[in-house]
C-alpha cells in the first residue's frame, strides 16, 4: 500500500508539471483528490486496516496529500501567470504608429508664393480685399473702361455663366469693387483665381491666379509705382534684381506699362529667351475714367494700379518650365515645396 501510495504521488507530480491549462489541472485535482478521487479512496480504504496500520500508512497518505496540494497550488499559480500574460498579449492595442502613415502635408507651391507676396504687401500696409470669381460685366469690364468692342469682351476668350455675369478674366474687378467700398486714401491687394477660355499647354491654362495691387491717394505718380515694383522684385527674384518698365496699353491705366525684371542667368536662358529680362506684371497709373467711374474725383486723388499672374512669378522662382504641373496634383512634384 505505501509503494501504491509513493507510485500514484510520482505519478500525480509528474501530471501536474505536464499539465498544460488552470482547467485541465483542476480536473486533475478532482481526479486525484477529490471525494471519490484515487487519493481519497486510499484514505477510505484505511478503514479496513489496524490501528497501527491505519496510523503508520494514514501519516504517509497525509503526507502525500499535503504534498500534492502543495504541488498543485503552485502550479495553479504558475499557469495562471502565463494565462493571463497570454490573454493580455492577445488583447493588447498598438498604440505606436508607424510613422510612414503620419505623412505631413505641405503647402502646394502657389499657395507659398501667394502667401510670400501677400505678406509682403500686407507689410507695407497692404490691406487683403477679395473679390467676386463670379462677377457682372460692369465690374470685370465696363467700370474698367473696357469698351464692348474690345477682344477680351468676345465670348471666345471669356467665359460667360448668363446674361451679363462671367467667371472674371482678371483680379481687376476688385479694383473695382475696393474703390466703390473703400474710401481713399486706399492700398489694397486683391489675390485670386481668374478664367479665360484657354487651352491647356506648357504656359496657358484656362483657370489660373493673379495679384491684383491698387494705391489711390493724393499726389501718387509713377515715381511711387516704379519704387514699390521695384522693391517687390528684388523680394521675389532676388536683392541684385532690376526692373525695367516698357510701355503698353490697358484700357483702365493711363499711361500703362509691362514691367519686366532681369533675369539672373546673366547670359541668357531658356526663361528669359537670351534677352536677360522677364516680363512679370502690368500696371499703370489708374485711368482718371475708371476713378470717377467709382465716385473718385480724378482732379483730388489719383492711383496706381499692377496686376501679376501668380504661376508666372511662381514658376520663374521655382524653375518651373510646365504650368501644368501645378495642377495636376502629382505628390512626387508636390513633395518637394515643403517650406
Ligand atoms: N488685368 C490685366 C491682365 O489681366 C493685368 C493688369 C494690367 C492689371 C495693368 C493692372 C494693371 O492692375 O494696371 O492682363
Amino acid at each position: 500500500m505505501q509503494q501504491d501510495i509513493q507510485q500514484l504521488l510520482n505519478k500525480v507530480l509528474t501530471s501536474i508539471q505536464e499539465v498544460g491549462s488552470t482547467d485541465k489541472l483542476y480536473d486533475l485535482k478532482v481526479q486525484v483528490l477529490g471525494k471519490s478521487g484515487e487519493l481519497t479512496s486510499i484514505l477510505k480504504g484505511l478503514r479496513e486496516l489496524t490501528p497501527a496500520q491505519k496510523s503508520e500508512i494514514g501519516k504517509i497518505v497525509n503526507d502525500a496529500k499535503a504534498k500534492l496540494e502543495q504541488a498543485f497550488d503552485a502550479r495553479q499559480i504558475e499557469l495562471k501567470h502565463q494565462e493571463t500574460t497570454a490573454l493580455l498579449k492577445s488583447q493588447a492595442v498598438d498604440i505606436s504608429i508607424d510613422k510612414h502613415l503620419r505623412q505631413i502635408g505641405n503647402f502646394h507651391p502657389l499657395s507659398i508664393t501667394r502667401n510670400r507676396i501677400v505678406n509682403w504687401f500686407v507689410g507695407l500696409g497692404f490691406v487683403v480685399h477679395e473679390s467676386p470669381e463670379i462677377d457682372t460685366e460692369y465690374y470685370n469690364f465696363q467700370a474698367l473702361n473696357v469698351l464692348d468692342d474690345h477682344p477680351a469682351r468676345d465670348m471666345q476668350d471669356t467665359f460667360f455663366v448668363g446674361d451679363g455675369v462671367l467667371l472674371r478674366s482678371h483680379t481687376s474687378n476688385g479694383q473695382i469693387r475696393a474703390m466703390e467700398s473703400i474710401k481713399p486714401p486706399l492700398k489694397i491687394l486683391s489675390p485670386g483665381t481668374v478664367y479665360r477660355a484657354d487651352n491647356i499647354d506648357a504656359t496657358h491654362s484656362p483657370m489660373f491666379h493673379q495679384i491684383e495691387g491698387l494705391v489711390v491717394d493724393k499726389g501718387l505718380t509713377m515715381g511711387d509705382l516704379k519704387g514699390i515694383l521695384s522693391l517687390f522684385a528684388k523680394f521675389v527674384f532676388g536683392e541684385k534684381t532690376e526692373i525695367r518698365l516698357r510701355p503698353s496699353y490697358f484700357p483702365f491705366t493711363e499711361p500703362s506699362v509691362e514691367v519686366d525684371a532681369s533675369c539672373n542667368c546673366k547670359s541668357g536662358c531658356k526663361i528669359c529667351r537670351g534677352t536677360g529680362w522677364i516680363e512679370i506684371l502690368g500696371a499703370g497709373m489708374v485711368n482718371q475714367k475708371v476713378l470717377s467711374n467709382c465716385g473718385i474725383n480724378p482732379s483730388r486723388f489719383s492711383g496706381f494700379a499692377f496686376g501679376m499672374g501668380l504661376e508666372r512669378i511662381n514658376n520663374i522662382v521655382y524653375g518651373i518650365t510646365d504650368i501644368r504641373h501645378l495642377y495636376e496634383n502629382d505628390l512626387r512634384f508636390l513633395r518637394q515645396f515643403v517650406v
